[in-house]
């Protein structure tokens, strides 16, 4: 039962209300709730500075000088260029966000978190990469007005506003790097053997299928993307000995048509790039390629999805505004589109970390 409008325009006014907040800091059993908010309060006020202090680590060196072993602080100095009292700042800082923790007399080694991102390279590279997003992100309300046109993230994503690429270097490269943990979601979710041929569409340098290709030695794959962005998946999926597994074809989903004969086509982090529209036109192409029978897997970060609120609706959704395109959408408005497509169903599969990926499976 929703709760009812002046009940929580009450609580509203007693959570702003100084006396009542004095109270329930002082009082034993609200006390720890009254922490809590104001601690989440404060997470929000500072987060920029948090994610500043894990980028300056990562840019002096610490968290990979410290992914080996732990080191002293006299090391750490000399890895990071910085002065032994900026250096102890730094550590201090790092630490209280479990980045770092000590390990005796100025010696520091990694905390869980840093322990966590030290060992994921797509992570890292988003941390870098997010240099470009938090400039676009100094005057949040000039993005929100549709006041800056050009951004870094325009420039960064080529393919945005006007559909075509030619820059592609960075952005194929930061999707290999973050590709692994996306894949490794969906391989746990949906059964690749079943299958005799799959598409990927929008599949960058080929690292998802590159994962498929282990998974299911005997399904054949085909890759669709723009050509600049096909040649580089030539090179690297020869690379990794993929060559003669993989069939290339380079094109824009937006003009032309999609090759036919898989029974399988996989979306992955393609269709939350695109407007309405855009997608639109995609999802006929799809329905188009695909058998009678034949399915579409659709993966990326959903807007709605359990635990994923801060992911899509916060971050992926501001990110999205400052490329200029796309948008995050709910699986059931995507499912929506899909059956508008003249797809027969489409459905969501679960998946164990649905703030990474969420899935949609249509059937033609
Ligand atoms: C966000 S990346 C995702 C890449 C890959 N699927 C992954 O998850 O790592 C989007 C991909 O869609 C491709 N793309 C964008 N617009 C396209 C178009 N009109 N036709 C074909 N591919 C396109 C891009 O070149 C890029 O490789």
């Amino acid at each position: 039962m929703p709760i009812p409008g002046w009940l929580l325009a009450w609580r509203g006014r007693m959570l702003a209300n100084e006396r009542f907040q004095r109270w329930a800091a002082n009082f034993l059993l609200t006390r720890p709730v009254a922490r809590r908010h104001a601690q989440r309060a404060f997470d929000l006020c500072a987060g920029f500075v948090y994610s500043q202090v894990l980028a300056a680590s990562l840019r002096a060196g610490i968290l990979d000088a410290l992914s080996r072993t732990a080191k002293s602080e006299a090391a750490l100095a000399e890895v990071s260029g910085l002065t032994p009292d900026r250096l102890s700042l730094l550590l201090a800082a790092g630490e209280s966000l479990e980045l770092f923790e000590r390990r005796g007399a100025q010696r520091w080694g990694l905390g869980p978190v840093g322990a966590a991102l030290s060992a994921n390279a797509g992570a890292l590279a988003m941390v870098k990469h997010h240099e470009l997003f938090y400039a676009d992100l100094s005057d949040p309300l000039a993005l929100l007005r549709g006041d800056t046109k050009k951004t870094h993230l325009t420039e960064y994503w080529s393919y945005a506003g006007a559909g075509e690429a030619n820059e592609v270097q960075g952005y194929s490269e930061l999707m290999a790097r973050s590709q692994p943990m996306v894949a490794r979601e969906i391989l746990r979710a949906w059964d690749f053997r079943r299958h005799a041929v799959v598409l990927d569409v929008g599949g960058g340098e080929g690292a998802f299928l590159k994962h498929v290709a282990a998974a299911a030695p005997k399904t054949r794959l085909q890759l669709f993307d723009l050509p600049e962005v096909v040649s580089r998946a030539s090179r690297t999926l020869d690379a990794a000995g993929l060559g003669a597994r993989v069939a290339l074809h380079g094109g824009s989903f937006l003009k032309d048509e999609l090759p036919k004969g898989a029974d399988l086509i996989t979306l992955i982090r393609v269709a939350h790039d695109h407007d309405d529209e855009a997608v639109r036109t995609l999802f006929g192409r799809i329905r188009a390629a695909l058998p009678v029978g034949g399915r579409l897997l659709l993966a990326e970060p959903m807007s709605g999805a359990r635990g994923a609120g801060r992911m899509a609706d916060a971050y992926l959704a501001f990110y999205l505004l400052a490329m200029g395109q796309g948008r995050p959408r709910t699986s059931a408005r995507l499912c929506e589109m899909l059956l508008a497509a003249g797809f027969r169903t489409a459905r969501p599969v679960p998946t164990h970390m649905p703030m990474l990926t969420s899935i949609v499976v249509a059937e033609a």
